[in-house]
């Protein structure tokens, strides 16, 4: 077997005639993190989405590309400072991150928003490894649709074994043929399952290939910051792949990639065996719309490094408190249409419909609502989410993970997670128990439903 050495060299060639300029993305085993600390500059930028066609001007990001993935140690403080010279305000959220609320990202209901030329602080110390990301929760429709979305990496304190490890955020663009975005949402589709995009990217490529050691162990990190699509991915039946981990937590029994539903804001994790014969690909396909398409290809190139899945090393719980399902409270919590009004809020982008709610109030998610209710610390509860809709809703709850426990609709496994994705006129069991205080939103993650009055927050006292 080639030597760990031997194979970061490997490696470096690959990515240097690798043809899709993709290896920034690569992480080598046993690299030294680049960093704990970082500078975010959110900007507008003109950018290369559209094969083929002009330019998109007026991407948002951070940084002059596209957003960069963030390495972060378990257990290990971060920082980030957000420098705004965008035009309008902005945040930074930690998605699926358990941090301070203070540290929560979310415009007014947890922090001021940050104006152009002003910049903001972000510190905290994350106590989970796994796959999160990060975006603004400001005005979000429109600004993670232009693209203000990076994945946050948080590494095991053990390294589980992975050669490489490739994170990989899907997402759309709602782009006219000329390339320049067109409206981020029709109102008619906002009132049902969301308006999709036009071009399909993974790291603002379209289908990219990405070449890869044959016989190697890869960490294929998939992270849906698209606003809308609810993903179907499956790789052949004869691929070597797993899922190790949903929404940043392992699994408790690994499952093979074949109809994984993965919604907005949702991860997964999937250890790869590369194929051993040089120029054998692997085609991660999306079933989801009438015409499956490929999401990306893995290719393997080289003679085989000869490594096997069953070397890697089976990945840790992270220390979330576990809820005592014995002395729980037990709270429902339905999610539906709505025909009321609800109050605008002009500075971070209210788009003037009101189409949903949860317990029938409509949130703005600002703070200008009250709390659905109050939680109180190392308590415990069960959330019984009801889904009154015939319409998929990613539940996204800040702050507190949650245990998925049962649905009267199919099989799920009790993993941890901060995002579940309710089915149409599903009703599921999750528990929690909050350890941090202060105000924590839950909101659908299709951005549309969110904005039109799919959110509300808790208070945890
Ligand atoms: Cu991905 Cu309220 O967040
Ligand atoms: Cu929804």
């Amino acid at each position: 077997m080639i030597s760990r050495r031997r194979l970061l060299q490997a490696t470096t060639a690959t990515m240097a005639t690798t043809a899709f300029g993709v290896s920034s993305f690569y992480r080598l085993r046993n690299a030294k993190s680049a960093y704990q600390s970082e500078t975010l500059i959110a900007q507008s930028i003109t950018a290369n989405i559209l094969d083929g066609k002009p330019a998109t001007r007026n991407v948002f990001t951070f940084g002059k590309s596209s957003p960069p993935t963030l390495w972060l140690e378990q257990g290990q403080p971060f920082r980030a400072i957000l420098k705004n010279e965008l035009d309008e305000p902005t945040t930074i959220h930690w998605h699926g991150t358990r941090l301070p609320n203070d540290m929560d990202g979310v415009a007014f209901l947890t922090q001021p928003v940050v104006y152009k030329g002003e910049e903001f602080e972000y510190k905290f110390i994350p106590p989970d490894a796994g796959t999160y990301w990060y975006h603004p929760h400001c005005n979000s429709l429109e600004q993670l649709s232009k693209g203000m979305t990076g994945l946050l990496i948080v590494r095991e304190n053990q390294d589980p074994g992975f050669d490489i490890d490739l994170p990989v955020n899907l997402k759309d663009w709602r782009l006219g043929a000329d390339g320049q975005f067109l409206n981020f949402y029709k109102p008619r589709n906002s009132a049902r399952s969301g308006t999709y995009g036009t071009v399909r990217t993974s790291n603002w490529q379209q289908a990219p290939v990405y070449d890869l050691p044959a016989g190697s162990l890869i960490r294929l990190r998939l992270c849906v910051t698209d606003v809308t699509r609810v993903f179907v991915l499956g790789f052949p039946a004869d691929a070597i792949a797993t899922v190790i981990a949903m929404d940043g937590n392992p699994v408790p029994k690994n499952f093979p990639v074949k109809n994984l539903q993965l919604g907005p804001g949702q991860r997964a994790d999937i250890a790869i065996q590369m194929p051993t014969d040089e120029g054998q690909e692997l085609v991660l396909t999306n079933y989801s719309s009438s015409t499956p398409w490929d999401v990306l290809t893995l290719r393997s190139i080289g003679t085989s490094v000869g490594r096997d899945i069953r070397e890697l090393k089976k990945l840790p719980t992270n220390p979330v408190p576990k809820a005592d399902l014995s002395n729980a409270t037990h709270i429902p919590l339905v999610f539906s249409a709505t025909a009321d009004r609800n109050a605008a809020n002009p500075v971070c982008g209210d788009i003037g419909f009101s189409f949903w709610s949860i317990n029938g109030k409509q949130g703005s998610g600002n703070g200008s609502t009250d709390p659905i209710m109050t939680l109180m610390r190392d308590q415990s509860y069960v959330f019984e989410f009801i889904n009154r809709t015939p319409h998929i809703h990613p539940v996204h709850l800040h702050g507190m993970s949650f245990e998925l426990l049962k649905s009267n609709k199919r099989p799920l496994q009790r993993y941890v997670t901060d995002t579940a994705l309710l089915l149409p006129d599903e009703r599921m069991q999750v528990a929690l128990k909050p350890d941090t205080e202060g105000d924590w939103l839950l909101h659908c993650h299709i951005l549309e439903h969110q904005a039109t009055g799919m959110t509300g927050f808790f208070r945890v006292e």
